[in-house]
């Protein structure tokens, strides 16, 4: 038995142990993912019994992800830019962590949606830990120019300022419409509005949410709701994302590639 296990605060709610689970199934792989609940300032502690209990890795969700990065002993590219730790795996008695949420990201925008991020115009809505993380990841798909909107300016120029590359950039207004549109605040989960200028959504922009909330193609985060009512093209929510990115965890846990269509589906269809 391989023990996985995924932490956070809240937990209750997380679908990576289901997600792991239907991946294992996959390749006859026979794993526990628990969900570990860790208190404020126990990170180290948590993680540690767990690594010593025998446990292969596990995956970080908010708000453990810069707990997780002080935590591993090496770094892979991703984690350094985001400083922060989605995935921690242990090699050689080494501890590392990933970030994969910026090619769970890229790979459901590309791969599973079929949008092209290559030469188009890209507009990040928030500046927190979830766009951090997923940044350097969109800069690498080549887009024409990537602009960050955030409430509080000085965060988007924070992440302008670490990336460095002239197609970032953080502004304060928006005055074009874009091809693709990210939403990576919390407004929506916290039910509070999200004021945006109808402008930057035209009848060829793309919007994704990478919070959850979509069934059988309706809209259901207010994000979407919203970019549907201006006539935006198209439509997604996050629950892609959420399985490529453990499905790039799983590959470094246990270096198999793993098919993510029919467990998107079985995630969707279950809600
Ligand atoms: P996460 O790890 O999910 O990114 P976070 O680091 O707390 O969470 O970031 C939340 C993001 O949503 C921030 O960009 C935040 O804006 P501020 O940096 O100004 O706080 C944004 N956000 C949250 N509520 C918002 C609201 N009501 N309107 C606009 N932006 C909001």
């Amino acid at each position: 038995m391989h023990q996985l296990a995924v932490f956070g605060n809240p937990i209750a709610h997380s679908k990576s142990p289901q997600i792991h689970q239907l991946f294992a199934a996959q390749h006859g792989l026979d794993i526990s993912c628990e969900r570990i609940l860790v208190p404020a300032n126990d990170f180290e502690q948590c993680a540690n019994r767990f690594l010593d209990s025998g446990g292969v890795g596990f995956n970080i969700t908010a708000p453990c992800k810069q707990d997780a990065f002080d935590f591993s002993e090496q770094h892979s590219k991703a984690a350094k830019l985001a400083r922060a730790v989605n995935t921690v795996s242990v090699r050689d008695g080494v501890i590392h962590g990933d970030n994969t949420d910026g090619a769970g990201l890229i790979n459901d925008i590309q791969n599973n949606l079929g949008w092209s991020i290559k030469d188009k115009s890209i507009l990040i809505l928030g500046a927190g830990g979830a766009v951090s993380g997923v940044v350097g990841d969109v800069l690498l798909s080549g887009p024409r120019m990537l602009h960050i909107l955030n409430r509080t300016l000085s965060k988007a120029q924070e992440i302008e300022r670490v990336h460095g590359d002239t197609r970032l950039c953080a502004v304060a207004t928006l005055e074009h419409a874009y091809d693709v549109i990210i939403n990576a605040t919390s407004a929506g989960l916290k039910g509070e509005p999200l004021a945006l200028p109808t402008s930057i959504v035209s009848e060829a922009s793309r919007c994704y949410d990478m919070t959850y909330g979509i069934s059988k193609g309706k809209a259901t985060t207010p994000f979407l709701s919203w970019s549907e009512e201006q006539g935006a093209d198209d439509l997604a929510d996050g629950l892609g994302m959420l399985v490529e990115q453990a499905a790039q965890g799983f590959k470094i846990w246990f270096d198999v590639d793993v098919e993510t269509a029919s467990v998107i589906e079985a995630l969707r269809v279950e809600r």
